[in-house]
């Protein structure tokens, strides 16, 4: 007799997972006189959690602090101390208690979409995206609405194209700087659809996981434009500290309460320790501004070394830490693409595919938060190649 299995196990899977793998099965058949592969496929900066940090996880830990459940949204000294940061970068007057620690940005999304949306609700986002956004929509039984978009606005959605959906959706998802596009909504295109959401209803989404990672214009969060916007951010990306699973939300005042209680029953709490680390992460700006420097320089190199290789259609690389090439002239799908470059050059990068299903097999993204004499390595053997 057939067992029922449910929808959600009908997730996709999040396929740069897949590419992880065959860079670490390339890499295990080297041998000891081959290339090293450069793994620019991963969204992980190199260098773990700032120094500060691990002093703070590491004193709390041999000092016996009792590591336990925190309140759901997390210690009142981190929700303080993340609306001080929302004072200090945007200069916005945010209150605590519209701050939720979150397991991450992933742990924010689930509660966000339930507390916001409901099943059978359409949600826009431009193409390409992060893929979890859609998957993790499609598990909860809502409805994404993609919008197309080019390199002609940047890959990122405007209000022109939400005004031409009919209906209008019930939600949006933005993300500036993007993934995989590396691209930013400036401060009045931001402005701009903030406002029309807020004006037509629409709940906006803002994941700006990427803050801080700019290199050309300032940042700006949605928050500054619109009281109704869930905003997601992160701990993973300019902090570093993707394996501590740790990130946090700013509510409207409408969904703090059911956030909370969705959050006090699916997670009870985001970890202690990482909580504790996160907060001193915090006073760790010159590391980590040395490290967005670095960023930088690999940046620049990169974008005078890969049209000189051959990749000559990038995105507008102004901030996260990625490329989004156009590789279409060169003829070959994506996925084909990026598994002879990973054979024939041992270098990783994600083909498009995971990022949109219609044009993805046409570009590739190259991430490069690796170690910078990395990035000057594949800038070499693309050149070479
Ligand atoms: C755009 C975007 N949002 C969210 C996440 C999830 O990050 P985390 O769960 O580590 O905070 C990522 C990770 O790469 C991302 O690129």
């Amino acid at each position: 007799m057939g067992l029922k299995t449910g929808r959600g196990g009908d997730v996709p899977p999040f396929r740069v997972m897949d590419v992880i793998a065959a860079a670490n099965a390339h890499a295990a058949r080297l041998g000891p006189h081959d290339p090293r592969v450069i793994r620019m496929e991963v969204g992980q900066p190199a260098l773990g959690a700032p120094a500060g940090a691990v002093r703070a996880a590491a004193t709390a830990l041999t000092q016996g602090q009792p590591l336990g459940y925190t309140e759901a949204f997390g210690i009142p000294s981190l929700r303080r101390r993340i609306a001080r940061h929302y004072g200090d970068w945007y200069g916005i007057d945010l209150p605590a208690d519209r701050v939720a620690v979150t397991t991450g940005a992933s742990g924010a999304f689930p509660l966000a979409f339930l507390a916001a949306f409901d099943h059978g609700d359409r949600i826009a986002l431009a193409a390409p995206y992060y893929p979890p956004y859609v998957n993790i929509l499609t598990a909860l039984g809502m409805q994404p609405v993609i919008l197309e978009t080019d390199a002609g606005t940047r890959f990122q959605p405007t209000v022109g194209m939400l005004e031409r959906l009919d209906p209008l959706p019930d939600g949006l998802i933005i993300a500036s700087p993007c993934n995989p596009a590396g691209t930013m909504l400036h401060r009045d295109e931001l402005a701009g659809l903030a406002r029309w959401c807020h004006g037509h209803g629409v709940r906006l989404v803002s994941d700006e996981i990427y803050h801080g990672l700019q290199y050309d214009s300032p940042i700006t969060t949605a928050a500054a434009f619109t009281p109704s916007a869930i905003v997601v951010n992160s701990f993973s990306k300019y902090f570093s500290m993707t394996g501590w699973r740790i990130g946090w939300m700013v509510l409207p005042a409408d969904l703090c309460r059911p956030a909370e209680r969705l959050a006090q029953n699916m997670a009870i709490s985001a970890p202690h320790i990482a909580q504790v680390a996160a907060e001193a992460a915090f006073d760790c700006t010159e590391e980590l501004e040395a490290r967005r420097a670095g960023y930088r320089r690999s940046r620049d190199l990169l974008l005078d070394a890969l049209p000189r290789a051959g990749f000559d259609r990038l995105s507008a690389a102004e901030g996260a830490f990625y490329l989004y090439a156009d590789i279409a002239a060169r003829g070959e799908s994506s996925p084909d693409f990026c598994a002879r470059m990973l054979r024939e050059l041992s270098i990783a990068a994600t083909p498009g595919v995971d990022f949109d299903a219609r044009h993805g097999e046409a570009f590739i993204r190259f991430s490069y938060c690796g170690g910078e004499a990395e990035m000057a390595e594949a800038a070499d053997r693309l050149l070479r190649w």
